[in-house]
């Protein structure tokens, strides 16, 4: 099974935490498009979804969902997202489409947040994955020049420009002990809009898809899923 088949999987186990009547929040992403292609099918029984980026938006718009803004519903059930590193522990890495702020703000907003991925994802440690930071522009350089403190090397994401009209630093080469703790110190950096670790507000579970179907991951341990 190639990995689209794998990410699809997991897409496709993330349904079963969508219920009639409610408002779903979407994040952004390959893995993500397949759980948007499935909750086109359901559109006429949810009541709409909540956006993480213009990109899903314009793709779930395509397809006759109706997108709320975030101002507009009193709170979200399920938000269903991808990431780029997991941890058995549900500490992410996310912002590799460059989405993380949005993504940051939905999941905040929801009761669960289901994140979905090929389990090639799957890590001991964060970190090896490059790890992105929204920056104010005025101020990239210098968030690059703290940010050496920690080990890594920040390139800035040459020609990308967030939905927020703000640039993206990939730090490459980091080992992320502690996420919680490095979560909260580059968030406390001037000029930082959000940084791309998910663990305040980690997922409440992880559906990796793989060559033996959909491992489900909560803190309680994983568990094989039939679907
Ligand atoms: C976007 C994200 C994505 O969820 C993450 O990059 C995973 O994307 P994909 O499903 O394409 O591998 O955080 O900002």
């Amino acid at each position: 099974m190639s990995l689209e088949v794998h990410k699809k999987l997991a897409a496709e186990a993330a349904m079963e935490y969508i219920q009639a009547g409610e408002i779903i929040g979407v994040g952004t992403g390959s893995t993500v498009n397949y759980f948007i292609e499935l909750l086109a099918d359901l559109k006429n029984r949810i009541d709409g979804a909540v956006s993480s980026s213009a990109e899903s938006t314009k793709r779930m718009q395509a397809h006759g969902i109706k997108v709320y803004d975030l101002n507009e519903v009193n709170g979200i059930p399920v938000y269903v997202d991808g990431a780029d590193e997991l941890t058995s522990n549900l500490h992410l890495i996310k912002g590799g489409g460059g989405a993380l702020t949005r993504e940051k703000i939905v999941a905040a907003a929801s009761e669960k947040f289901v994140c979905i991925a090929d389990d090639s994802k799957i890590v001991n440690r964060l970190g090896k994955f490059p790890l992105p930071i929204e920056t104010i522009p005025m101020a990239r350089s210098m968030v690059a020049r703290k940010l050496v403190k920690y080990g890594g090397q920040p390139m800035l994401r040459e020609g990308f420009i967030t939905d927020n009209g703000c640039t993206i630093l990939d730090i490459q080469g980091l080992d992320i002990v502690d996420p919680l703790k490095m979560e909260r110190e580059i968030n406390q950096i001037p000029g930082v809009v959000t940084v791309g670790i998910f663990a305040e507000r980690g997922a409440d579970v992880l559906l990796a898809g793989g060559e033996n179907g959909v491992t489900q991951i909560n803190l309680s341990g994983p568990e094989m899923l039939t679907i």
